[in-house]
């Protein structure tokens, strides 16, 4: 099938790619004409596994194709997907001007039947929206194209985006029009072989079962993390909890590890866009709003244990921190823990020694060069010379400590766990002051 996809980004990039793999005729579409040139000569703007191999295998076999071109690019495909950002706005609210922008441009060069498809997360009644701004311009063209607008939310997480879109638990189709249907179905054919996952429903439910599932997941974080922080003040240890009600097959596994917060470019941003619709509406989202304030809460938490244990007093002290990025497997640091945790330290006169596997340049490119910010090559040398050590991302290569060592390094022997990492009682044994995320210590 011939497709398009606007929009070079995570989401845009990961299904372009995905889409060609199985034989589709995919061409990319994004403004930015330097992104561009990065990517036809297969350099990849974001780290993923697995996917920079996937780009240049499939242009090579001339699947997969790169433009700033947009009526060849709209002309292209008889589905369209639309994958641009949609940042927070002011108020919270997703900003939907790319959104837009990229529907007039196919209302613009459309020359057939088009499907067009939101893949970007988008409030509720957007594709309402997209429909009638291309119909819009299609009058003023005084053209006559047949066209529609359909919702198929994207479920992929940074980290494993290949696995979950080539194996992901179902494929949501948001259409009330049986052509789409088919069209969606060979679509995704390749990758709906094993069992059905393609779920057919309506336009608003599929744009609100994308932001259910985000706000379910983050509200699951942020109970747990209510949970381990009164376990602390209680005595207990969240861990035995976690597997406690984890093994209750209602509850689950899955989203209950407490830590530092949630961060990201989708739970912060979709809990409170979610928020936001609900009282467009006049509905207040009480518990939305208790989601979000929780997890803003806990990413101070690091800040306030190692302010506890140095006693008050951080100006002039260097923390060696491990993990930037707001999760292990990539480099985005977007509403990222260690960011709230930096910045405070900064506030307060602190040097930050900081390493993370991944994310360096993009620490570098967010703060630039500052005397507070030292970035070092491993893990080993963040620790050198420092006064205390802080964990923010669950990386694996930090989940392996000598406690021994660490101790003879830092000038206070504090370390301040965000991710449950260590075993607390060799910690204390090894003489070390260790507040994890609630497990017994409590400031
Ligand atoms: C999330 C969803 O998991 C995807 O299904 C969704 O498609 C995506 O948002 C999106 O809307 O685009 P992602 O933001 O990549 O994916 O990352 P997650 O793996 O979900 O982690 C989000 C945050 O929650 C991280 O900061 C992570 O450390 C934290 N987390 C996760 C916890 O604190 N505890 C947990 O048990 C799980």
């Amino acid at each position: 099938m011939k497709i398009t996809v606007f929009g070079t980004g995570y989401v845009g990039l990961v299904t372009g790619t995905c889409l060609a793999d199985v034989g589709h005729d995919v061409v990319c579409v994004d403004i930015d004409q330097s992104k561009i040139d990065r990517l036809t000569q297969g350099e990849i703007p974001i780290y993923e596994p697995g996917l920079e191999s996937m780009v240049l295998r499939n242009v090579e076999a001339q699947r997969l194709s790169f433009t700033t071109d947009a009526r060849k690019a709209v002309e292209h495909g008889v589905l369209q997907f639309i994958a641009v950002g949609t940042p927070p706005d002011e108020d919270g609210s997703a900003d939907l001007q790319y959104v837009l922008a990229v529907a007039a441009t196919i209302g613009q060069y459309m020359n057939d039947y088009k499907v067009v498809i939101d893949k970007s997360t988008v409030p509720v009644g957007t594709a309402d929206k997209v429909s009638a701004c291309i119909a819009g311009v299609l009058a003023e063209r005084v053209a006559e194209f047949d066209f529609d607008v359909c919702s198929n939310p994207e479920f992929l997480k940074e980290g494993s985006a290949l696995e979950d879109f080539t194996r992901g638990a179902r494929i949501v189709v948001g259409t009330d029009s049986d052509r789409v249907a088919d069209l969606m179905r060979e679509c995704y054919a390749p990758y709906n072989r094993n069992r059905e996952k393609l779920m057919f429903m309506s336009v608003r439910a599929a744009e609100l079962t994308k932001y259910a599932a985000n706000a379910m997941l983050a509200t699951k974080i942020s109970f747990m993390n209510e949970m381990a922080n009164l376990a602390e003040r209680l005595g207990a240890d969240i861990e035995d909890v976690r597997r406690g009600i984890g093994s209750d097959p209602r509850i689950g596994y899955h989203f209950i590890y407490p830590g530092c917060g949630y961060g990201g470019s989708c739970f912060p941003k979709d809990v409170q866009a979610l928020a936001r619709t609900a009282s467009k509406v006049g509905y207040q989202a009480e518990l939305l709003q208790a989601v979000e304030a929780v997890n803003k809460r806990q990413k101070s938490t690091l800040f306030d244990k190692l302010s506890h244990a140095l006693g008050g007093e951080l100006a002039g002290k260097t923390i060696a921190l491990w993990g930037l990025a707001f999760k292990p497997e990539t480099d985005d640091m977007r509403d990222a823990p260690s960011r709230a945790l930096m910045e405070r330290l900064w506030e307060e006169g602190a040097v930050v020694q900081a390493y993370d596997p991944e994310a360096m340049k993009e620490c570098r490119r967010l703060y630039g060069e500052r005397d507070d910010l030292v970035l070092v090559a491993d893990r080993v040398q963040a620790v050198k010379k420092a006064d205390a050590l802080v964990v923010c991302t669950e990386w694996k290569e930090f989940r392996t400590l000598d406690a021994g060592w660490i101790r003879e390094q830092l000038s206070h022997p504090v370390v301040i766990d965000g991710r449950n990492l260590f075993d607390p009682e060799a910690m204390a044994n090894a003489g070390i002051d260790y507040y994890a995320v609630g497990r017994g210590k409590t400031m």
